[in-house]
C-alpha cells in the first residue's frame, strides 16, 4: 500500500473494474466500511451511497455510525466534521482537493484576530469552515439549524457570525438580531442571475423557486421557499406545486427528481450561461472510480492535530446536541 501515489490528493492508479458498482459494494462489505454523500455529489455517487443527506444529518450519521471506516463523498470540512466527532475511525474522501469556496473565504488566523478585535461577542460559524476556524467557534451552525440556534440565544447576546455573509445576513433579517458578520460567500450561490430566474419565471409562471440561504439577498428576496438542501427537497415532495426553479447547486435535483418524478424541476441558471456554475466543482471531484479506489486502498485519509480535534469537537457537539433537543 505504500508505494500508492497520492501526491495529487486522490488514488491516481488507473482502475479499470467492471460492474465497479458491485465491486464497491462488496468492499464496503469487507471493510465494514459505510458512504456518506451529500446531495451536491454525482447522481450516481448518491444512488451507491449507504446514506444521501445535508451537512447536519451526515454529521448526524458519522457520530452514530458503527462503521470502522467512514467515507465521505462530498468536501473536505464534511470529512473533518466526521474525524472530529469520530477520531479513532478512519475516515476517507476520495479527493482530497475537494475544498469548499466558502470555507476557503475564512482563514482561521485571520478569523482569530475578528475575533479578538470584537471581543465579548460569542463567536457562531457555519459548518463550512476549516477545522482551525471551528477551534475559534463557541456554536457551529448548519443551514438546516442556523435560525433556531441564534434564536436560542438570549436577545441581547452579541454574536460573531462566519464566514457566510448571505447566510448571516438572512439570518439577521428573520430573527431580527445584528450578528457581526464575516464577509465571505460561496462561488455557487454568489452566481445565480436574478434576470434569468425571473424569465424562467414567466415561462413557467405557476413555478415556485426554491434558495439556498447561501444566494445572495436579491434571489432570496424572490424565492418562495428558502432553506438547506433537506428543507428545499422537503418542501419540494409536501408542497402541491409541480414544477419548481432551484437555486442551489443542481446535484439536488437528483434526489427531487427520484422523490417526485411527476414533477418538474429546472436548475437556476447562473448568470454567465457558458459555464456550468450550478454546479460545485469540488463535490463534483468525488467519482465512482475514486470512490473505489479509496475503498481498496483506503487513500486518503482525512487527519485533524489532536489539540484542534479536542476544542472544535466542542461547538459541533453543542450543535448536534441544541438539534437533539429540536427535534432536527
Ligand atoms: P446544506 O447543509 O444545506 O446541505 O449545505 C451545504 C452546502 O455546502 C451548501 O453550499
Ligand atoms: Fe462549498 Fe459552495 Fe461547494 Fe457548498 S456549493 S461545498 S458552499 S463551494
Amino acid at each position: 500500500m505504500n508505494n500508492i501515489d497520492i501526491s495529487k490528493g486522490f488514488v491516481d492508479k488507473a482502475v479499470c473494474v467492471e460492474n465497479i458498482k458491485e465491486e464497491i459494494a462488496k468492499l464496503k462489505k469487507e471493510k465494514n466500511a459505510v458512504v456518506l454523500a451529500h446531495y451536491y455529489t454525482e447522481g450516481e455517487i448518491q444512488d451507491i451511497a449507504d446514506f444521501v443527506g445535508d451537512s447536519l444529518a451526515l454529521a448526524q450519521w458519522a457520530k452514530k455510525t458503527d462503521a470502522e471506516i467512514i467515507v465521505m463523498c462530498g468536501v473536505h470540512f464534511m470529512g473533518e466534521t466526521a474525524k472530529i466527532l469520530c477520531p479513532g475511525k478512519k475516515v476517507l474522501v476520495p479527493d482530497l482537493n475537494a475544498g469548499c469556496s466558502l470555507a476557503d473565504s475564512c482563514n482561521a488566523d485571520d478569523f482569530g484576530a475578528f475575533i479578538k478585535k470584537n471581543p465579548g461577542h460569542t463567536v457562531i460559524s457555519y459548518v463550512n469552515t476549516t477545522a482551525a476556524v471551528k477551534y475559534h467557534t463557541d456554536i457551529v451552525v448548519t443551514s438546516t439549524n442556523a435560525r433556531q440556534i441564534v434564536e436560542s440565544l438570549p436577545a441581547d447576546e452579541k454574536i460573531i457570525f462566519g464566514p457566510d455573509r448571505n447566510l448571516g445576513n438572512y439570518i439577521n433579517s428573520i430573527t431580527g438580531r445584528n450578528m457581526l458578520l464575516w464577509d465571505g460567500a460561496c462561488h455557487v450561490h454568489e452566481k445565480f442571475s436574478l434576470e434569468k430566474i425571473l424569465d424562467l419565471k414567466k415561462e413557467y409562471p405557476s413555478a415556485k423557486i426554491l434558495a439556498h440561504p447561501e444566494c445572495k439577498k436579491v434571489i432570496l428576496t424572490v424565492a418562495d421557499h428558502v432553506g438547506s438542501t433537506a428543507a428545499l427537497l422537503n418542501f419540494s415532495i409536501k408542497d402541491d406545486c409541480d414544477t419548481f426553479i432551484v437555486a442551489t447547486e443542481s446535484g439536488i435535483l437528483h434526489e427531487m427528481q427520484k422523490k417526485c418524478p411527476q414533477k418538474t424541476f429546472i436548475p437556476a441558471p447562473p448568470m454567465d450561461s457558458t459555464c456550468a456554475c450550478n454546479e460545485c466543482s469540488f463535490m463534483r471531484l468525488n467519482s465512482l472510480e475514486k470512490l473505489y479506489n479509496t475503498l481498496n486502498y483506503e487513500l486518503p485519509e482525512v487527519t485533524v492535530d489532536e489539540d484542534i480535534i479536542e476544542r472544535a469537537k466542542l461547538p459541533i457537539d453543542r450543535m448536534l446536541d441544541i438539534s437533539t433537543k429540536l427535534g432536527l
